[in-house]
């Protein structure tokens, strides 16, 4: 049985990852400090399940990644622990640099000081790789015609969250360009699915909508972002794991762009279908707000390389995958009331009462 060292596996996607893999038989230690968008709630179904290791902590504690190394030996890391969402970079960028920038670094210094003294002839050490998950938002904003982001494109990151990423993507290949260290890059676009913290988007607005409150909007809705389902994303980096060229990056996306205000009415079409309201269409609740500082306008994927090199192609399409997220979070009203508690109603307030 294989060992999986998971960072951030508590968040939306690192979550929907470990599932995956201890459903496939492998055997994961996550390490996830449980910030406001780690969630054990997203776990509960791996609960008395011995192939799953749950550990509440810091990427940024050399110790303790050097403790969980040595003690369970892990085949593979893959690191999702982040600050992800970039309103709050906007309010707050140094939160960003510690965990995405500082806790990189040093989770990178951690796994490869235990790796140096692994015996070199040993399978593990042989077989060994650190998967770094990262965002297509390091190669900056797109115009309307302009060709999709690809492997090669330069970085130019706009938002603290994106030049906190950007770094963290530098460390990691400066790991092995410096050392060898066995690394692997994953850029990938929007994700959207089950289990994703409501302050994004998706989730956000098909909340909102069901309280019948505001479904606010930055600026004119025009902005562009190209979706991908959670479960496409996970399984792209898996592949990318086990079959990946060492030293490389991938770009993953879902060939699915839509303007934020074409999701936003699609939410809204979802929702009078699946549970009409007496007050009228959901749409009535859309309402125009200030703009987000930097707000990056369009993004796209190139997803050529992953597909060619690895076969990968997502398996969503975004009209079905959307309805289904949709009625996830209407199924699961256990998650959706303890997920919406004092630092999700904080952040509201925060972001929203003045806009
Ligand atoms: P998320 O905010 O839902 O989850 C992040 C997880 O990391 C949480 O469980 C949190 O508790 C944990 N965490 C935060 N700081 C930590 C620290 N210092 N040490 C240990 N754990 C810590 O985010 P997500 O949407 O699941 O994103 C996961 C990764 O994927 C991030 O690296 C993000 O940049 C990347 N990504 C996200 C998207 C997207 O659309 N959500 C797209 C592309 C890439
Ligand atoms: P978000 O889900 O925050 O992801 P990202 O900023 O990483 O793309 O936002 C997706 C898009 O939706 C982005 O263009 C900003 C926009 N947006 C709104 O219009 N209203 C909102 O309340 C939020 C959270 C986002």
């Amino acid at each position: 049985m294989k060992t999986i060292l998971v960072t951030g596996g508590a968040g939306f996607i690192g979550s929907c990852y470990v599932l995956m893999a201890v459903k496939q038989g492998f055997r994961v230690i996550n390490l996830d400090k449980l910030t406001y968008s780690g969630n054990m709630d997203n776990l509960s179904s791996l609960v008395g399940n011995e192939n799953h290791i749950f550990v509440q902590g810091d990427i940024g504690n050399y110790e303790l990644v050097q403790y969980l190394c040595k003690t369970y030996q892990p085949d593979y890391v893959v690191n999702f622990a982040a600050e992800s969402h970039v309103d709050r970079s906007i309010i707050d960028p140094e939160a960003f640099v510690r965990t995405n920038v500082l806790g990189t670094s040093i989770l990178l210094r951690a796994v490869k000081d235990w790796y140096d003294l692994l015996d070199n002839n040993s399978a593990l050490q042989q077989n060994f790789r650190f998967l770094h998950v990262s965002t297509d938002e390091v190669y900056g904003a797109l115009k309307p015609g302009d060709p999709a982001f690809t492997e090669k494109t330069a970085f130019a990151p706009n938002s603290p969250y994106s030049a906190s990423k950007a770094s963290s993507d530098h460390f990691v290949r400066a790991y092995f360009e410096t050392y060898g260290f066995p690394c692997l890059i994953t850029n990938c676009s929007n994700n959207y699915g089950p289990r994703q913290f409501p302050e994004k988007l998706i989730p956000l607005v098909t909340l909102n909508a069901l309280k019948r409150q505001k479904l606010p909007v930055y600026g004119t809705g025009e902005n562009i972002r190209d979706w991908l389902h959670v479960e496409d994303h996970c399984d792209a980096i898996h592949l990318v794991l086990e079959k990946g060229k060492i030293g490389e990056t991938y770009c993953i996306g879902g060939n699915s762009e839509r303007t934020n205000i074409e999701v936003v009415r699609t939410i809204c079409q979802i929702l009078d279908e699946l549970c009409p309201h007496q007050d009228g269409k959901y749409e009535e609740l859309i309402h125009f707000v200030t703009d987000r500082l930097g707000h990056d306008f369009r993004y796209a994927i190139n997803c050529t390389k992953i597909k060619n090199e690895l076969g990968w192609s997502p398996k969503h399409n975004f009209t079905d995958g959307l309805k289904a997220t949709v009625k996830w979070y209407l199924d699961n009203k256990a998650w959706v009331e303890n997920v919406q508690s004092g630092e999700y109603r904080r952040w509201i307030d925060k972001n929203y009462l003045h806009r």
